[in-house]
């Protein structure tokens, strides 16, 4: 672990002495009938019982590791770069220990690795200021939408309405979908989820409907608006939270992928919880290794109150059993690897930050020479996208999947991303993968097949 680490001093104000965190009983009323009526796996239950010294287990029907081909396990990375910010000039070959490459090739614990476990809940100490057993705990998916979706399941019964930031990630609206929620839905501007519309929705809530207990919200680089919510509507959206009760369902992929300098980037809603004097346990945050390692490992880690992560943990076991024991041990061999470390983990991120800054340059210098009077945006902060409104479209899904197409470019039209699913003239472009040269040409057949629309309607 990067011993040259240290809390930002954001963190390190008004932290209340002794932290108080809201009672179990408080979750077993937010829980949905599904989690509340899981049984734990009998099998997997016991596992942790075969750690017992001297213990000759007949448990579980683990295969025997003698009959796996797999004897060993070598691959190559690239270091992060060095701390005075220079780029390694060689890749480091990187071998997993015999004895963790057999753990990882075994069945595993539900929850995850528990050596990359501790190496998260350090993670979090560093970058949150929320320190290991104080009140919360922390668990590894398949990659956050694992998570996303089995929190979802054990948070909503049929017809349950939930607060949701919009336009919103089209990858949630289906599983809210089919949890059947009711999507209520918060409008979002540049400066993020707006307080004032949140505030108006829960004031004006009939006292005869039951009120909606969750908000889901992408506070960095909103996907697919790009917008990161400024710190002062997260402490108000805190504050409403508590005066209405409800808890934050933060999803966080982005996180690492700010793009504004270090002292005015906002902190998260599950260290700003801690520092509220108010007691903790209203923030269920999801991390993702997908944007800063990689999206193939199929890692993502959710912190939060256990009640609630006991339930998704509960889900895993009677479904995908566990997150993959071999991608689980690759990450944590490259964490804990001489160059890496938290203190490498964070110059990595902020170098993967730095680029895609680049890039987002690049975008935008495009955008503004072939469509400038054509189409309206803001400039996204952190994360991958441009959201951006068709100047004389009201529905850009005609023009994105006809004109767009016939042209040669892609995008992804607006309507996927509103969870009624109604016309808009906003798309999404990801700015992630194209070169320089690449972009330029994109946008100018973007105009082009503007200027085909705009001939077909005179
Ligand atoms: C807002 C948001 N949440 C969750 C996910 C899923 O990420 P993961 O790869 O960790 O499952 C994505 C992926 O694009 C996303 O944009």
């Amino acid at each position: 672990m990067g011993g040259s680490t240290t809390i930002p001093p954001q963190l390190l104000v008004a932290q209340p002495m002794a932290l108080e965190s809201l009672p179990e009983s408080y979750y077993r009323d937010l829980l949905s009938d599904v989690a509340k009526s899981r049984r734990p796996s009998p099998i997997r239950s016991l596992f942790p019982l075969e750690n017992t010294p001297g213990i000759l287990s007949l448990l579980a029907g683990k295969p025997n590791p003698a009959s796996f081909p797999f004897t060993g396990l070598t691959f190559t990375a690239r270091p992060p770069p060095s701390t005075n910010g220079e780029l390694a000039l060689e890749d480091s070959a990187i071998s997993l220990p015999s004895a963790d490459l057999q753990a990882a090739l075994q069945y595993g614990p539900t929850a995850g690795l528990p050596a990359l476990i501790e190496w998260l809940y350090e993670l979090q100490r560093v970058v949150h200021g929320r320190g290991k057993g104080e009140g919360w705990s922390l668990i590894v998916g398949n990659g956050s939408q694992d998570l996303l979706s089995k929190a979802i399941v054990a948070l909503f019964n049929p017809g349950d309405p939930v607060l949701v930031q919009s336009p919103v990630y089209a990858g949630v609206i289906p599983v809210f979908q089919s949890a059947q929620c009711d999507q209520i839905e918060v409008e979002t501007d540049a400066d993020g989820i707006s307080t004032d519309a949140l505030r108006s929705i829960l004031e004006s809530w009939p006292t005869n409907q039951k009120k909606p207990r969750v908000l889901y919200t992408i506070p960095y680089g909103g996907n697919p608006t790009g917008a990161t919510t400024t710190v002062d509507r997260r402490r108000e959206v805190l504050a409403l939270a508590r005066e209405h009760d409800f808890i934050i369902l933060e999803d966080d992929p982005y996180h690492y992928l700010y793009f504004g300098p270090a002292e005015s980037r906002p902190l998260s809603y599950f260290a700003l919880e801690r520092s509220s004097g108010h007691p903790v346990g209203r923030v269920l945050r999801m991390d993702s290794a997908s944007k800063v390692l990689s999206a193939g490992l199929r890692i993502g880690f959710a912190s939060g109150p256990t009640p609630l992560l006991r339930a998704i943990e509960a889900h895993t076991g009677i479904t995908n059993l566990q997150p993959p024991g071999i991608t689980q041990a690759i990450l944590l061999a490259l964490l804990t690897s001489a160059e890496w470390g938290h203190a490498g983990f964070l110059r990595h991120v902020t170098h993967v930050s730095e680029f895609y800054k680049a890039k987002r340059d690049v975008f935008e210098a495009a955008l503004r020479r072939h469509l400038g009077d054509a189409v309206q945006w803001s400039t996204p902060q952190s994360g991958l996208f441009f959201w951006f409104r068709l100047r004389h479209e009201d529905d850009s899904e005609a023009f994105v999947r006809e004109k767009a197409f016939e042209r040669g470019v892609l995008a992804l039209p607006g309507t996927v991303f509103l969870p009624d699913g109604r016309k808009t003239g906003y798309a999404r472009a990801a700015f992630s993968l194209l070169g320089e040269e690449e972009v330029d040409e994109a946008l100018r057949r973007l105009a082009l097949a503007l200027r085909d629309a705009s001939a077909a309607v005179s």
